[in-house]
């Protein structure tokens, strides 16, 4: 039952509030078989990890459960220091979100009001334009340049009002990277504008181009970067909601006024803190993932599609037939993919590498959409 606000409410928001473009996420499994009256179904849409989470993490969880009725130490000092670990630099370089959405959420608590900017491609992930609308500041969008971030128009748009840039390497829903060169001479350019950039490096660990610009090699520029990654993808833990940022301990400093106390919980603190440890878990989803990768595009492309080349754990391609049409069918199969209209790409459709059983289920079912067409 939907209940009516009072007049009143309408006045007393904030105005930018009923601005907020609500969240799109890919349809969850078990609301498609609730309404479809099917089982099994498949989601390949938000680009999770197939293979599940590394069983070094789900022995963690089970360990920490018992001792749910306690609070977590609030600054994840453990998980803080394996990232650091990992990574090369200090804890205090290390901030820990409830998933890196909420890192993003906390730079523009930080840097944003109205009326100042923040520049995101125009085809990218929609926590950017989200979180700079939650707190009253303007998203600035460019447009793709032949489904790369076009640097050039984006330094071209920095003007005295841009507190934050977003760019994501691999992008989503393009998986695009941004090479080493680019990101050099970007921030060259860049100076010592009173700007921070965000590198969002949600699917780092699947990157294999030599050329792509590893984030981490950035932070220590005079113009600030803050470098974010996740464990919801190749870690396998998108349910648990972890992710980091790494950056000068100035900037984490600032973040961490902000940080709502407790914000990763207990379970998921111990479950990334062994993840981390799993290479074996890493090195198994890497190679489903490229062998996936290999199977799908060359099955997309036979059929006559565009396929963007990835350096992701997805694939965006453009098919011959109404992208609509063809995600609608697919979900009444009960496969679920992801529609990017809602990311500006209306012509294109966006899965997730799955299981190479997943992987087959989905081109039976589309090539068997395709020849009920014809
Ligand atoms: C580019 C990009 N950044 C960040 C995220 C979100 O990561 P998290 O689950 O850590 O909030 C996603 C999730 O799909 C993504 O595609």
């Amino acid at each position: 039952m939907k209940n009516q606000e009072p007049s009143w409410v309408k006045e007393a928001i904030q105005p930018y509030v009923l601005s907020i473009p609500p969240y799109i996420p890919g349809k969850p499994v078990a609301e498609v078989e609730r309404e479809l009256g099917i089982k099994k179904a498949i989601k390949l849409a938000s680009n999770e990890n197939a293979l599940g989470p590394s069983s070094l993490a789900i022995k963690a969880m089970r360990k920490q459960i018992v001792g749910a009725h306690i609070y977590p130490e609030s600054s994840a000092p453990d998980l803080r220091l394996g990232i650091s670990r990992k990574n090369g630099v200090d804890p205090d370089n290390v901030i820990l979100g409830n998933g890196s959405d909420e890192i993003m959420q906390m730079l523009a608590h930080v840097f944003l009001s109205a009326p100042d900017e923040a520049i995101i491609a125009e085809n990218s992930f929609s926590m950017y334009r989200i979180v700079t609308r939650l707190y009253g500041a303007k998203p600035v969008f460019i447009p793709l340049k032949k489904y790369h971030l076009d640097l050039d128009a984006t330094l071209a748009a920095v003007t005295d009002r841009t507190r934050l840039i977003f760019l994501a390497s691999p992008n989503s829903p393009t998986g695009t990277v941004i090479s080493k060169n680019e990101l050099s001479d970007f921030l060259d350019r860049l100076g010592e504008k009173r700007v921070v950039t965000v590198f969002d490096e949600a699917y780092a660990e699947y990157v294999n181009s030599p050329d792509a610009a590893n984030g981490l090699n950035y932070i220590s520029e005079p113009s600030p970067v803050i470098v974010l990654r996740t464990f919801s993808k190749i870690y396998g833990l998108a349910g648990l909601r972890v992710g980091y940022g790494l950056a000068q301990s100035w900037l984490i400093d600032l973040l961490n006024r902000v940080r709502a106390p407790f914000n990763v919980n207990l379970v998921a603190q111990a479950a990334a803190a062994a993840a981390l440890h799993d290479d074996e878990h890493v090195q198994r989803s890497l190679r489903m993932n490229l062998e996936g990768m290999k199977y799908l595009s060359s099955e997309l492309e036979s059929l006559g599609f565009e396929v963007i080349p990835s350096q992701a754990n997805f694939l965006t391609f453009a098919p011959t037939t109404d992208a609509g049409f063809i995600y609608e069918e697919l979900l009444k199969k009960g496969m679920i993919v992801r529609r990017l209209a809602s990311f500006g790409m209306p012509d294109h459709i966006r899965i997730t590498v799955g299981t190479p059983s997943q992987n087959k289920t989905f081109v039976k079912k589309l090539t068997s959409i395709l020849k009920g067409r014809r």
